[in-house]
């Protein structure tokens, strides 16, 4: 288990005269997909058959996740007591269900995997930082707090790795960027879309692009330029090339405007 657990958070300083309905709507979306972190453990131990050691930490990171999931779902059901997570998280998995022999096919290898979740753990990362800049409820800050900082940490494990394994496989850097862009493609996949839907629309028949810019409309809208340069950098250094030079300030300034464009437009269609 990680440096925290629920007892750490001071569920006493709740104060529902600072919720924001769309941040609560992020937060029951978050849950789901935390909370179906044991999922991807077994699939990585699947991956790294041979590895007991790396199996022992992404078992202990599955928990973490898991964790990150419980604490997001009570604090959703204090700021919405009509949340029932259960009956979401069941929603959630029977609705959307992945297909790790595809993804691991796609990624083509272990190194290709570790790549695809440093840039799953950079997002998370960048989110959670974002969540908590943005949300003015005392209790969610310090979770996202505690949250953001075991992304860092998980983003930190796989990168090592990442390093690990390339090691053994050649995997060059353009090779590496393929994969990258295609895992942050794979973003857009139903999951965020579904886990929406599952924790707070399900009251209606799935529309995959409704949810996915309602989503996107409230996700974006929390992010600033740093939250962006710091991403853009932890990918750059996953894929091997220099974080903080002319290309990371360039990609970074590219991210933030695209970034902007889509918020503006799902927004304007999610209205
Ligand atoms: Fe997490
Ligand atoms: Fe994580």
């Amino acid at each position: 288990m990680g440096s925290w657990t629920l007892d750490d958070i001071p569920w006493q300083r709740f104060d529902p005269t600072r919720l924001d309905p769309k941040i609560v709507s992020l937060a029951k979306a978050a849950s789901l997909v935390e909370y179906n972190g044991a999922a991807y453990a077994r699939h990585l131990c699947r991956v790294f058959a041979g590895d007991p050691a790396f199996q022992q930490s992404a078992r202990c990171w599955g928990e973490e996740e898991v964790q990150h999931g419980m604490a997001l779902a009570r604090w959703a059901m204090l700021a919405d007591p009509d949340f029932d997570f259960d009956a979401a998280f069941a929603r959630f998995q029977s609705g959307y269900r992945i297909d790790f022999d595809r993804m691991f096919a796609r990624r083509g290898s272990q190194a290709g995997e570790m790549l695809a979740r440093c840039i799953v753990e950079t997002g998370t990362s960048s989110f959670y930082t974002a969540l908590r800049e943005a949300a003015a409820e005392p209790v969610l800050r310090e979770i996202c707090h505690h949250i953001a900082a075991d992304e860092l940490r998980h983003y930190r494990l796989f990168y090592k790795n990442l390093g690990a394994c390339l090691v053994r496989e050649r995997l060059g850097r353009w090779a590496r960027l393929k994969i990258a862009l295609g895992r942050i493609a794979e973003s857009e996949d139903d999951e965020l879309a579904y886990a929406y839907y599952a924790a707070n629309a399900a009251d209606t028949a799935y529309d995959r692009q409704r949810c996915s810019r309602a989503y996107a409309s409230r996700a974006f809208a929390i992010y600033r330029p740093h939250h962006i340069e710091r991403g853009v950098a932890m990918i750059l250094k996953a894929v091997g090339f220099t974080p903080n030079g002319w290309l990371g300030r360039t990609l970074a300034r590219l991210s933030w405007q695209a970034m902007r464009w889509r918020f503006s437009r799902s927004a304007r269609e999610a209205a």
